[in-house]
């Protein structure tokens, strides 16, 4: 069984409508609105569609935020069931900032082919490389571009590998200096980060660090759009991390996941620009219209595009 290719539709409209409703909330210096702006309205547009959804990713824990929190049902509830997983406003400094890069992202396949996770930082490693053979969450640094350079035949001062520059990965990126592998530093904004990779035009062979967890599971759906390789191992700061990991069915706190036990079966994912980034434009407005811009992949059906959409407000 596959997602109806009516989905392809239905879902870059919800990205597409959350991503406009926090573009008039840009450079506002309020994070937290323009991240409820499109949490509302992805909620909104998710309860049109005829489905039976349950939220996997979300912004929280029911008790901890109840706005799309993990296990909220939504749609009409007939219909398929359907796994959820949202980021409205991924990179809510670069909205409240109006900075580029700024995501409307969500991702949703059948019933129980989404992980299921909490809120907590994941160690993650991307690349367009075929198996874990060349890159893994558990080799060196220097293994990892040791390999990657030879399997690309190209020297480590010919790669680029992209990181979140936060103080906890200082020890990456000075191996990465050692190695002279070319840098690109990003403040904010993973899924994109990971998800670059993908195409030779975004110049990244590699991505790597710790950042959300939801953050990995949603690049993991478009990552394997794209047959690209992925791996992402949670990290729990505190007892009670780790006790809610427990309750959502986690056994193994320390384990690392496959692309494949994150997403599995047929996905779409869509990131919609709010403002421009490396991925996609960001909504331009020309008089009274709005046009948006959304990166869509379809994995059953091998869709994987940019589609620039007129809004209708
Ligand atoms: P928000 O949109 O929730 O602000 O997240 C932005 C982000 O940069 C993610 O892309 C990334 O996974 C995470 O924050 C990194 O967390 P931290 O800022 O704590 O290092």
């Amino acid at each position: 069984m596959s997602l109806d290719k009516n989905f392809e539709d239905l879902i870059l409209n919800v990205s597409s409508r959350a991503a406009l409703s926090s573009y008039y909330l840009i450079g506002k210096k309020d994070k937290k609105k323009a991240d409820k702006a499109a949490v509302d309205t992805m909620r909104s547009e998710l309860n049109k569609i005829n489905m039976k959804g349950k939220i996997v990713i979300g912004e929280g824990e029911l008790d901890e935020a109840p706005m799309l929190y993990i296990g909220e049902k939504l749609g009409t509830l007939n219909g398929p069931e359907i796994d959820i997983a949202v980021d409205p406003l991924e990179g809510t400094n670069f909205a409240a900032n109006n900075l580029p890069g700024a995501l409307s992202v969500i991702a949703i396949a059948e019933k129980n082919n989404l992980f299921h996770a909490p809120e907590t930082y994941m160690a993650k490693i991307s690349a367009d490389v075929p198996d874990d053979k060349i890159v893994d969450l558990d080799f060196s640094v220097k293994k990892n571009i040791f390999n990657l350079s030879e399997y690309k035949n190209k020297k480590p001062n010919e790669l680029t590998a992209c990181i979140l520059d936060r103080p906890r990965h200082k020890y990456i990126i000075d191996e990465l200096k050692k190695l002279k592998v070319n840098l690109k530093l990003i403040t904010d904004g993973d899924i994109s980060g990971a998800i670059l990779v993908t195409d030779k035009k975004y110049k990244i062979d590699i991505f790597l660090g710790i950042g959300g967890g939801p953050e990995g599971v949603l690049a993991a759906s478009a990552l394997d759009a794209y047959n690209c390789f992925f791996q992402g191992r949670f990290l729990f700061k505190s007892e009670d991390e780790k006790q809610r990991a427990k309750n959502m069915g986690v056994t193994d706190l320390e384990k690392k996941y496959s692309l494949k036990e994150i997403v599995s079966g047929d996905s779409i994912f869509c990131a919609t620009g709010v403002t421009n980034g490396d991925l996609v434009s960001g909504i331009e407005q020309k008089n009274n219209e709005f046009f948006s811009e959304t990166l869509i992949t379809h994995k059953s059906t091998g869709l994987k595009k940019i589609i620039s959409k007129k809004q209708l407000i």
